[in-house]
C-alpha cells in the first residue's frame, strides 16, 4: 500500500499568533511614527497644535499596544499562542550551535536544524520584549511627568536601539530571498513544507511526528 501523501504546505502560525503579531507590530509602528515626528517637530516645522495632536495619538496608540495584542491572545487560541510566545525563550544545544556558527562565519560549517524560530529570531524577539518594557516604563513616567529628563533619554535611546533591529527584520522579510517566503506564514498562516524543512527542520520533524 502507498504511504499517505503529505500536504505540500504546513501551518506555521495560527490566527491568534498572526493577529497578535500584527496588532503589536502596527501599534508599535504607529508609536514609532508619532514619536519620531514629535522628536523632529522643529525640523518638520510642526506647530504646537499639531504637536499636541501627535502626542495625543501617541498616547492612544500606547493604550492600544498595551491592550489589543494581549486581548487577542487571551480571547483566541490561547494555548497555541502561549506555545509560540514561550518558543522565544527556549534555547537548547541546536540554538547555541547555530549562534556559534553565525558568530564565526569565516569557518564554513553547515547550520544545525532549527526549531520553529531560529536562534537569531529568538534574540530579536527577546530584544523587542526588553525594549518594549523600557519604552513602556519610561513612557508611562513621561505621561505623568512630561519634563522627566532620564525617562525621556531612556525612551529615546530605546527607540533608536530598535531602528536597526527593525531594519534587519524588514530586510529578512522583504529583501533576502531565502527568508522572504516567511511572509506568507504571517499573512495567511501556512508556508511551503519544503521551505520550512530547509529553515526549520527540527520544527517540521516534531510536527510530523505528532
Ligand atoms: C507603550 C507605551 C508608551 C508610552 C506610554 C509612551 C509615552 C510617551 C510620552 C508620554 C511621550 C511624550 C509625548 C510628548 O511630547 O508630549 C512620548 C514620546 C516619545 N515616544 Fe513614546 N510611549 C510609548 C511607546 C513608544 C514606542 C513603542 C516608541 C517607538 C518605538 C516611542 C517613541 C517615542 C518618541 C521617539 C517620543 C518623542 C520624544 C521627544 O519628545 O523627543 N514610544 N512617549
Ligand atoms: C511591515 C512590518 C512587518 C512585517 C512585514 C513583519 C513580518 C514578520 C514575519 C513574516 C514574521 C515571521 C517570520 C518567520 O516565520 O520565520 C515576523 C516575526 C516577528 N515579528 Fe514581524 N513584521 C513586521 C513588523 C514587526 C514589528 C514592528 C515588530 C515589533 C516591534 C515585529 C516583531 C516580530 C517578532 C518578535 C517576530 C518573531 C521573531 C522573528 O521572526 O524575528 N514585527 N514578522
Amino acid at each position: 500500500m502507498n504511504a499517505p501523501k503529505q500536504a505540500t504546505r504546513i501551518e506555521r502560525f495560527c490566527k491568534t499568533t498572526r493577529w497578535f503579531h500584527w496588532t503589536f507590530a502596527l501599534s508599535f509602528l504607529g508609536l514609532a511614527g508619532t514619536g519620531a515626528a514629535l522628536t523632529l517637530r522643529e525640523a518638520f516645522g510642526i506647530g504646537p497644535e499639531a504637536a499636541d495632536a501627535l502626542a495625543e495619538a501617541h498616547e492612544v496608540l500606547a493604550i492600544v499596544l498595551l491592550t489589543a495584542p494581549w486581548l487577542v491572545g487571551a480571547s483566541g487560541d490561547t494555548r497555541r499562542w502561549l506555545v509560540d510566545l514561550a518558543e522565544i525563550a527556549r534555547f537548547d544545544r541546536l540554538d547555541l550551535e547555530w549562534l556559534r556558527i553565525k558568530a564565526t562565519p569565516w569557518r564554513s560549517r553547515d547550520l544545525p536544524p532549527q526549531h520553529k524560530l531560529n536562534a537569531g529570531q529568538k534574540l530579536n524577539a527577546l530584544a523587542i520584549l526588553a525594549l518594549s518594557v523600557v519604552l513602556t516604563a519610561s513612557g508611562v513616567h513621561l505621561w505623568r511627568e512630561p519634563a522627566a529628563f532620564v525617562a525621556l533619554a531612556l525612551h529615546l535611546a530605546a527607540f533608536v536601539a530598535w531602528l536597526p533591529a527593525f531594519g534587519v527584520h524588514l530586510f529578512m522579510v522583504f529583501v533576502y530571498p531565502p527568508t522572504r517566503p516567511a511572509l506568507r506564514g504571517m499573512l495567511r498562516g501556512s508556508v511551503s513544507r519544503e521551505w520550512a524543512r530547509q529553515h526549520h527542520q527540527s520544527w517540521v520533524e516534531s510536527e510530523e511526528s505528532r
